[in-house]
């Protein structure tokens, strides 16, 4: 399993990626728009930070000027860039041409195991469905992750959760075959800080101060 930090802001994205272990950035329009500054300022800095990966979804709607958005990004950041193409027709055409140059590409704002089934035939090294998001639209979220899951068994796509909002939700997905996830950082804290860990932690500074002033 990898872990994604999904976010644009400098300050998460630095400390997601301090802690080591935490593969890449996902990013998406809406993300980017909340810093108030321009996507390339975003993916030229996010770069510097050494993700493995970075994920970029094009403002840009026609497929024309999709294409020469992610050029310009793929400038920008290099081949670490994976462009997160929306799962359309048009969509599924630009995926299918950028894997063809050899780019690894991803298929988001997957509902259906339809569209994960074309974005494998399209040349797909990833598909990300959005899981609450699907959830709140009335189809499961976790079954929607294991249809996909079942749909791609025995290829090479891989599947990344994405719109997760609770640690019950990653779990979930996890235990119905995606086999990587990407979180907020609020998120990516809480699978870390477990409450009662946090608790042993406070009692056994309790303990070992309450030796240091007996000394
Ligand atoms: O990057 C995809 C994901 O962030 C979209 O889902 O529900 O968090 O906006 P949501």
């Amino acid at each position: 399993m990898a872990v994604y930090v999904d976010s644009a802001d400098l300050e998460e994205v630095r400390e997601a990626l301090s802690a080591g272990f935490v593969r890449g950035v996902t990013t998406n329009p809406a993300l980017i728009a909340r810093t108030g500054r321009k996507p390339e300022e975003i993916i030229a800095a996010i770069s510097e930070l050494w993700p493995e990966e970075l994920f970029y979804q094009p403002f840009s709607t026609g497929a024309e000027e999709a294409r020469e958005e992610l050029e310009r990004m793929r400038d920008i950041a290099g081949p670490i860039l994976v462009p997160k193409i929306p799962a359309t027709w048009e969509g599924l055409k630009l995926l299918s041409e950028l894997a063809g140059k050899g780019w690894k590409c991803a298929l988001t704002a997957v509902y259906s195991p339809l569209q994960a089934l074309l974005a494998k035939e399209a040349g797909a090294f990833y598909v990300i469905p959005y899981v609450n998001r699907a959830t709140r639209q009335g189809i499961d979220g976790m079954e929607l992750v294991a249809q996909i899951s079942r749909a791609l068994q025995g290829s090479k796509v891989q599947i990344i959760a994405a719109s997760l909002k609770s640690v019950e939700e990653v779990l979930g997905v996890l235990s119905c075959g995606a086999h990587h996830v990407t979180v907020p950082w609020p998120l990516l804290k809480a699978m870390a800080d477990h409450p009662l860990s946090l608790q042993a932690v406070e009692e056994f500074a309790r303990v070992s101060n309450s030796g240091k002033e007996g000394k």
